[in-house]
């Protein structure tokens, strides 16, 4: 179905969501195929570099030559989601789509890998949701220093320093005010900004709490 551009493994998921009152008054088609499949999770980003240790967007900008990895990462922004597919969400009775976006598209600190260039296309989602009658959940999906490990926060680590340090936690709420002011003029579409995905409580001697 849909992904957008940054992150998951791929590059920003992209989730559509049924609100009630598309139950009610516009029953779901059935031929669409929500919750049979989850392209969004095949990492065929990360596993066409034929580098096994390329397994999110930190190790994708990190461990292959930049420029390669900027016009992957173009190409994919460019044609991984197309303005068909908010006409088939919109065909298939769903009213809403999250569209998770990693803060790197926002700023990048010094020594971070991640390559940037994500937010006009987010910008013309949102267009393009407009287009169709659908709105958007604007999803802050990783954070500096990852707030939960997981690949899809842009960087698997096994000790996520998000919550444990406060520059991090800075910078990821002047993230969330940029996103915020971006969308400001554009609350027609964009209906929430969910701040930030799947932070875990991790125990800082040993093991995460998942
Ligand atoms: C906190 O995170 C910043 C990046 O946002 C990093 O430069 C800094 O070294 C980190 N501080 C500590 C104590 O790890």
């Amino acid at each position: 179905m849909v992904s957008f551009s940054s992150l998951v493994s791929a590059v920003s998921l992209f989730i559509a969501c049924l609100a009630p009152s598309a139950l009610a008054d516009n029953p779901i088609n059935p031929s669409f195929p929500y919750g049979s499949s989850k392209p969004w999770i095949t990492p065929s980003l990360f596993d066409n570099t034929g580098n096994s240790a390329i397994v999110d967007e930190w190790t994708f900008g990190q461990l292959q030559n930049r420029n390669t990895a900027l016009s992957v990462l173009q190409n994919h922004w460019n044609t991984w989601i197309t303005e068909q597919d908010f006409i088939d969400i919109a065909n298939a009775g769903l009213n809403h789509v999250r569209i998770p976006i990693g803060y790197w598209a926002f700023e990048v600190g010094p020594g971070e890998p991640y390559i940037s260039g994500q937010l006009p296309y987010l910008q013309k989602a949102v267009g393009w949701a407009r287009n169709h009658g659908i709105k958007v959940i604007v999803d802050l999906h990783g954070a500096p220093g990852s707030q939960n490990g997981f690949d899809n926060s842009g960087h698997r680590v096994s000790f996520p320093q998000w919550h444990s340090n406060s520059t991090n936690v800075a910078r990821t709420d002047a993230i969330i005010k940029q996103i915020a002011s971006l969308f400001i003029n554009d609350q027609d579409v964009v209906s929430v900004i969910a701040p930030l995905n799947e932070h875990v409580h991790f125990h800082p001697c040993c093991e995460a709490f998942r």
